[in-house]
């Protein structure tokens, strides 16, 4: 990238990467700069009263910037209600853009330069903490493991206790991993990234696997992941089953000749710059990001990455690993007991993560696992009694009560590591492939499981099954590479002439009526040919749904071939009143399938009295292979994607008839139905479907009311939003994703739109010529995110009656904590008794007693003392 030499000179202050960001005496914000549209960077940045900082992460012309705060006077409160003042300048170069002096050419080109403008705000991520369960007495049974240590050398006096890797009660479950080692197949050569709470890399387990340039801790911004708060246990312990060292202390990884480094993201909050670049450390080197985190787990948050980490995440699987892509492991979440469910957490319904749930020993589903549609695979965790037994942070310290979902990716991730190290070549995609191919079922009368198009098994609590280590690096070995990706982004659906505005407002739509309101959508041939598009893998639903209550809403999608996806099932904590503005769902049942032919989704409620909604739109995005790789195409994220498009006027050109072939809408009588009740028992299950026991879907006596057949199909997204963009200027309120203030602006819109538009449906008949790009564009603003943050994390703050048992425990340990960031959840399902007896495992190691574990500190904003506040138990 060539530089003014007044930037190279500032930017060469800063060479060793990210900087600490002193926020209590500056604001922060991200500037996407397109430099082939405007001035120099250094131009903008002066325009706009800006210092630029450094360039963000490794994400091409983006940069962070800052500017002095305002006086003490300045609140967060009237900041959030009042001008922003580098959003202000902008807005004051944007607006010369509809003036056609030529004297502006200038300011409109500085402004068309700044494609994304986003200020800054800090927030916390949630570690994945297992719920406590207590280990049972081991019987000290090596029978089994003896033999492997002996015929290896395995000396770790732990190990026979790591019954996820041998395991003597139930052998059929574990990780199976044993019989690569005996081929020589430990992972060497590969580097996982623990993005955690730091990692303890002087720890004799640790140490010699660590892999210090990889590491970074965008808490305190220094070189190495110390861990420094009392409870930064947590990527140790994540690193030890990935990498433990084959030594005399404690236990050994998976892949124990492979590296970790530790990415410290997690003893604090972060602003989303921080996590995009950490989402992409050393990622040349560093294979896979194992994290066991997220938005919290309380069953009513809905949250997706904002729009600079979607592109570090994009950015990671086109760029990383020499454009093979980065292996971001996800798990799935810790919330079930509460209802949550993996698709509401935008990390872990990514199409570019692996989302991996638990289940325990004994092969049962706990009952803390979250389940969803974008669920692939389960791994062993904790439950039934027992927890992982893992490295711990300090001196020869080991543990034996690590688990949840958290400690389920990083057994995963090894499994990867070890892949990997066989098959350096794999891309992100490879991956996903062996995953669904090797999974294998577990309990199969689960009455979870449904069949897939493709003859698989699929269930929302374990994805397409359990991982078995040895069969998922045996079919690397011999894996032939899976062509490029290709898509199918299909025209939005307007439902009852519903529209929607960048700022998340919502207008129109069909009312939810009893039984569901349903439109549908058909695929045919071409819009695969058009595309390049040859074999299914992920399908992506986005939607637009009013609600005055969204944890009452359930969504389905049913394929052509009858297979449905349960995308939201009811969650009974979550009473926030803005429904699904353009949220995105992701569900990978239906890989493999044909997705030609008529998709349905169907958006229903739970009836109650006083609650109600409308169903305004949806879209339906496939992923998968491409038919002629010569063909292939960078995917770009749109930044508009949280709008549904829709027609310049409700009376235009296809307003309200339905001339559309490919779109019907039409409404059901209802059944009723529930989630199953609260399954709150530290035992394991494996008879309980995930959602719905008398689901609408498998009620063949519903009758079917005519369609009102208001939908309307719409062919580009071209002139769509062009007609909202009037309402944008005035309009306040963004959604859901960015941190705080999104400024959007024309120039990148023009750009995105003109290449998407070259690759989509459009019938002539369907919309009508614009009035000039320009004044149109001109009219682009921005949508701001104000109080809602708050509300997003403001945790207990509303509840059902018919769930007080729940909600009177959870308001035990997050009691309207709302700080300024995420809710950190430590303790959140922490309802241990400190009175339960525990037995450790062996004398060989020892475990912090608990009256020393401190609650956590100035970093825990809404932490507030609720006995013991440790998210999980050290005995
Ligand atoms: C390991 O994989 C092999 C081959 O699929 C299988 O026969 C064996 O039962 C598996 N063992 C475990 C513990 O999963
Ligand atoms: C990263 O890997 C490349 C080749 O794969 C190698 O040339 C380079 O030295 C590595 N960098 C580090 C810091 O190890």
């Amino acid at each position: 990238m060539r530089l003014p030499f007044s930037l190279f000179l500032l930017l060469s202050h800063f060479a060793a990467g990210a900087r600490k960001h002193t926020f209590d005496t500056h604001d922060y914000y991200i500037l996407e700069h397109d430099p082939l549209v405007g001035p120099p960077l250094s131009q903008v940045a002066s325009h706009l009263g800006v210092q630029v900082v450094e360039p963000a992460g490794e994400l091409d012309n983006f940069w962070v910037v800052r500017i002095p705060k305002q006086g003490p006077s300045t609140s967060p409160s009237e900041r959030d209600g009042g001008e922003d003042r580098v959003y202000a300048a902008l807005e004051a170069l944007r607006s010369t853009i509809s003036a056609r002096d030529p004297s502006h050419h200038v300011a409109r080109s500085i402004a068309n330069s700044v494609k994304h403008l986003a200020r800054q705000e800090l927030r916390q991520r949630v570690k994945r903490a297992p719920p406590p369960i207590y280990p049972s007495q081991d019987d000290d049974d090596h029978a089994l493991a003896q033999p492997i240590m002996d015929e290896l050398g395995i000396h770790d006096p732990l190990f026979p206790a790591q019954w996820h890797i041998i395991n003597e009660k139930y052998p059929e479950h574990a990780m199976n991993v044993t019989r690569l080692w005996e081929k020589g197949i430990t992972g060497v050569g590969i580097v996982t990234a623990l993005v955690d709470d730091g990692l303890d890399y002087e720890h004799e387990d640790i140490a010699d696997n660590f892999w210090a340039p990889g590491s970074y801790d965008y808490n305190d911004h220094q070189n190495l992941p110390t861990p420094k708060l009392p409870d930064d246990r947590h990527g140790t312990r994540c690193a030890g089953q990935i990498a433990g060292v084959k030594n005399t202390v404690c236990g050994v990884g998976i892949a124990y000749d492979s590296k970790v480094s530790g990415v410290r993201i997690l003893s604090g909050s972060v602003s989303d710059i921080d996590e995009a670049a950490a989402l992409n450390f050393h990622y040349q080197n560093t294979s896979i990001y194992s994290c066991s985190w997220g938005p919290a787990d309380n069953g009513k948050s809905m949250e997706s990455p904002s729009y600079v980490i979607e592109r570090a995440i994009l950015n990671g699987v086109q760029n990383g690993r020499d454009g093979k892509g980065s292996i971001f492991v996800f798990a799935s979440g810790n919330g079930a007991r509460h209802a949550d469910q993996c698709n509401f957490d935008g990390y872990t319904n990514s199409i570019y993560s692996v989302t991996i749930s638990a289940v325990d020993l004994k092969g049962l589903h706990p009952p803390y696992s979250e389940p969803c549609a974008a669920n692939l695979l389960v791994a062993y965790s904790s439950g039934s009694g027992n927890h992982i037994v893992t490295t711990d942070r300090g001196k020869g310290r080991c543990t034996n009560t690590h688990g949840g979902t958290s400690a389920a990716a990083p057994n995963a991730a090894a499994v990867f590591a070890l892949a990997l190290s066989v098959r350096p070549e794999l891309t992100w995609r490879d991956m996903q492939h062996l995953a669904v191919r090797t999974a294998e079922i577990i309990n199969p009368d689960d009455p979870d499981w449904e069949k897939t198009a493709a003859g698989r098994h699929f269930s929302y609590k374990y994805g397409y099954g359990r991982l078995n280590g040895y069969e998922f690096v045996t079919l690397a070995q011999e894996w032939e590479l899976v062509k490029p990706q290709a898509w199918v982004e299909l025209p939005a659906v307007q439902v009852g002439n519903g529209k929607s505005t960048l700022s998340g407002d919502m207008s129109g739509g069909l009312p939810i009526v009893p039984g569901g309101t349903t439109s549908t959508f058909t695929i045919t041939s071409e819009d695969l040919e058009r595309n390049n598009f040859d074999k299914l893998e992920h399908i992506t639903v986005r939607v637009w749904i009013k609600h005055h209550r969204r944890g009452d809403v359930e969504v389905e999608v049913t394929s052509p071939n009858e297979i449905t996806s349960i995308l939201a099932a009811r969650r009974r904590l979550d009473a926030d009143k803005d429904g699904f503005p353009g949220w995105r769902f992701m569900s990978v049942k239906h890989w493999d399938e044909d997705p030609r032919g008529t998709w349905t989704l169907r958006v229903s409620d739970i009836g109650a009295e006083g609650r109600t909604g409308h169903f305004v739109g949806w879209q339906l995005a496939l992923y998968g292979s491409t038919k002629d790789p010569s063909l292939v195409q960078e995917y770009q994220l749109s930044l508009f994607e949280k709008l549904l498009p829709s027609l310049p006027s409700p009376n235009g050109p296809s307003g309200d008839n339905d001339e559309s072939p490919s779109s019907t809408t039409k409404v059901h009588p209802k059944p009723t139905d529930h989630l199953p009740g609260d399954h709150g028992e530290t035992e394991g299950e494996a008879d309980k479907p995930a959602f719905h026991d008398d689901h609408p879907a498998n009620d063949a006596t519903k009758p079917s009311i005519t369609a009102t057949a208001s939908a309307t199909m719409i062919p580009t997204a071209d002139e769509g939003w062009f007609s909202d963009m009037s309402t944008l200027v005035s309009n306040q309120k963004w959604v859901f994703g960015a941190a705080s203030i999104v400024i959007m602006f024309g120039i990148a819109a023009g750009i995105f739109l003109c290449r998407r538009s070259l690759r989509r449906r459009r019938p002539a008949e369907h919309y009508s010529a614009l009035p000039g790009d320009e004044v149109a564009l001109g009219a682009m603003s921005h949508g701001r995110r104000g109080p809602r943050t708050k509300e997003l994390y403001d945790a207990f703050g509303e509840h059902d009656d018919d769930d007080s048992d729940e909600n009177t425990a959870l308001r035990v340990d997050s009691p309207g904590g709302a700080g300024p960031g995420l809710e950190f959840h430590e303790g959140f399902l922490d309802d241990e008794d400190p009175n339960t007896p525990r037995t450790a495992l062996t004398s060989a190691y020892r475990d912090e007693p608990e009256k020393d574990t401190p609650s956590r500190g100035a970093a825990s904003p809404s932490r507030s003392g609720s006995g013991d506040g440790s998210w999980e138990h050290a005995s």
